[in-house]
């Protein structure tokens, strides 16, 4: 082949991989790269929608969820999140406190998760 083509093409490639890959981080978090990197943890400007509700999506619906949930509890919308957040549950599972079984069940969240869950529900677990 002509040498200026396969240089193209490989420019090309190159190219899109670059593109490929700077779309792929564009969306992800510091909490979801970094979870446990100590001083990572960045717990200023905490909403539901932003913050709360993405860590109940990876972590408490694959239970919490559908016709069967486990302990009858569903966690797919703010509503029902915030009553375990105003009847003080979310925080004692997360910490398996006050006689509280652990959550999610067999493993905790990863740190700045659980100071994510505090946080907003010492701020009165708005719906923002
Ligand atoms: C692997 C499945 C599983 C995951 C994941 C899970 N849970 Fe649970 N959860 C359960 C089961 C089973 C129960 C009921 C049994 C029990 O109380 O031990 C329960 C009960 C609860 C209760 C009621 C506790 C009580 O005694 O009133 C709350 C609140 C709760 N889960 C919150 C969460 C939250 C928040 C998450 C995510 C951080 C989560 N769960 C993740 C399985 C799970």
């Amino acid at each position: 082949m002509d040498k200026k083509i396969t240089q193209f093409i490989t420019f090309g490639f190159m190219l899109s991989l670059l593109i490929f890959l700077m779309a792929g981080c564009y969306n992800d978090s510091k909490e979801y790269l970094y979870p446990e990197l100590p001083g990572a943890c960045d717990t200023t400007n905490i909403t539901y929608a932003g913050s709360v509700q993405p860590i109940i999506d990876s972590y408490c619906k694959s239970c919490h969820s559908g016709s069967s949930p486990s302990g009858n509890l569903v966690l797919e919308t703010y509503s029902q999140v915030k009553a375990i957040a105003d009847d003080g549950r979310l925080v004692n599972v997360i910490n398996a406190t006050n006689g509280y079984p652990l959550m999610p069940q067999g493993s905790s969240l990863p740190d700045c998760s659980i100071q994510i869950f505090e946080k907003w529900v010492a701020s009165g677990a708005p719906n923002n």
